[in-house]
């Protein structure tokens, strides 16, 4: 069995699909690794740990000859790994609502394509998840970005000169990045409010010491479909939602919008007239922005200020802690397939009828097989 891992062609990604610390594991279970040369550089990984590690280093040529399983972050263009062998497995982050084209090709290449944001949310999946496990660090790095363009502090802060006050920070989406987003507002010093449309978020938020702000007029709001995810709202609890926002906006220092429905554009949250009733030098970190934006105006890749407001859309976020991002996501790889290793073959050996392996696999035997692309 081998496994090869490859440097992130994309510019924008700066993390990689196994650090020398998954390598090592991946070997002691019987893998042979094969490390594309400069793999790592971005993530803080030289190749000599990889080699150190127990892995061999080349161009990406020699390292796909006889793999069996290719290991990425972005899914390549079938191109790229075309000098890999007929039915290679390729596992990454292959954004398969997004890339539906390229995922029809993999099938078309005979590539067994699998995408690990569509592990299922099952607490046996916990560690597998790689949407959790970035998530967390970018609703951490969105708080900080927050904090650097912002030309105010966020705690409060008595001095001799005079009194600084706490900045007051409003966070909207209480998934898994909503969450750390919270805690990292707290512990900067910050007052802290969220909102969600799933209920069940309220004692979270109340638990990291942060304010509630709930839509009380609509009755039966649930907010939360399959898998623990959030559902398209009704337009009377849009409506609600939006006075509700509207109100509470105006009074803030700091916005952080993580807000997601799967498959479907980011949900609306902030409209630019919203916008206008900010304080001027307010920021607004969207985290949805390349899903389409949670904030009117919000440009991916861009800072942009309208009305005085900085919105902040940064690409990639997670990348932008390339090394903790890079650890989480490898160990989620090696998570997923140590679950399904077969000692004495060697390998991992996926059931295809495992919920699991059911909810990431997109292509086999030459088509795409799975149910979410069908239709
Ligand atoms: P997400 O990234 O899909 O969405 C972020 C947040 O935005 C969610 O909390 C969602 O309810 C909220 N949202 C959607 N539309 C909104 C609107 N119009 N207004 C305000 N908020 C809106 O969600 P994420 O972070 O992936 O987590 C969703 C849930 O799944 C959480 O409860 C989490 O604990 C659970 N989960 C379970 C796992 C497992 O059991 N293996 C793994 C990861 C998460």
């Amino acid at each position: 069995m081998k496994i090869a891992v490859l440097k992130e062609s994309d510019p924008l990604e700066t993390r990689v699909a196994a650090t020398p610390e998954t390598v090592k594991k991946f070997t002691g279970l019987g893998a042979h690794m094969a490390v594309e040369a400069g793999a790592g550089e971005t993530a803080g990984f030289a190749d000599a740990d990889y080699v150190d590690a127990g892995a061999v280093v080349g161009p990406r040529a020699e390292i796909l000859g006889d793999a069996d399983t290719i290991f990425c972050v972005r899914g390549p263009e079938p191109a790229e790994i075309a000098g890999a062998k007929q039915g290679v497995r390729l596992i990454g982050a292959l954004d398969p609502f997004g890339q539906k084209e390229r995922v029809e090709a993999y099938a078309k290449a005979g590539i067994e394509a699998l995408a690990m944001e569509w592990m299922p949310r099952i607490t046996r999946a916990q560690s597998m998840d790689i949407l959790s496990s970035q998530s967390n660090l970018a609703g951490y790095k969105a708080v900080l970005e927050a904090a650097s363009e912002y030309g105010r502090a966020f705690p409060m802060m008595m001095t001799a000169a005079g009194t600084v006050s706490a900045a007051k920070c409003f966070v909207m989406g209480v998934g898994v990045a909503g969450l750390q987003a919270i805690a990292t507002a707290r512990r900067l010093g910050a007052q802290v409010s969220a909102t969600d449309v799933r209920s069940a978020t309220r004692e979270q938020i109340q638990s990291l010491g942060a304010k509630p702000i709930f839509v009380e007029s609509v009755e039966g709001i649930e907010g939360e479909g399959s898998g623990g995810y959030a559902t398209e709202m009704s337009e009377e609890y849009q409506k609600a939602q939006a006075e509700l926002v509207s109100g509470h906006i105006a009074k803030q220092d700091i916005v952080i919008t993580t807000a997601l429905i799967p498959g479907r554009p980011a949900p609306r949250l902030i409209s630019d007239v919203q916008l206008a009733t900010m304080k001027p030098g307010s920021v607004i970190v969207d985290l949805a922005v390349e899903q389409g934006g949670n904030v009117e105006g919000a440009v991916a890749g861009e800072v942009v200020v309208k009305h005085g407001v900085k919105i902040v859309g940064r690409r990639n976020m997670p990348g932008r802690l390339p090394a903790d991002a890079s650890a989480l996501y490898s160990r989620n790889l090696l998570n997923f397939l140590s679950a399904f290793w077969d000692e004495e073959k060697k390998e991992p050996v996926l059931p295809e009828d495992d919920e699991i392996v059911m909810g990431v696999t997109l292509t086999r035997g030459g088509a795409v097989v799975n149910e979410r692309l069908k239709g």
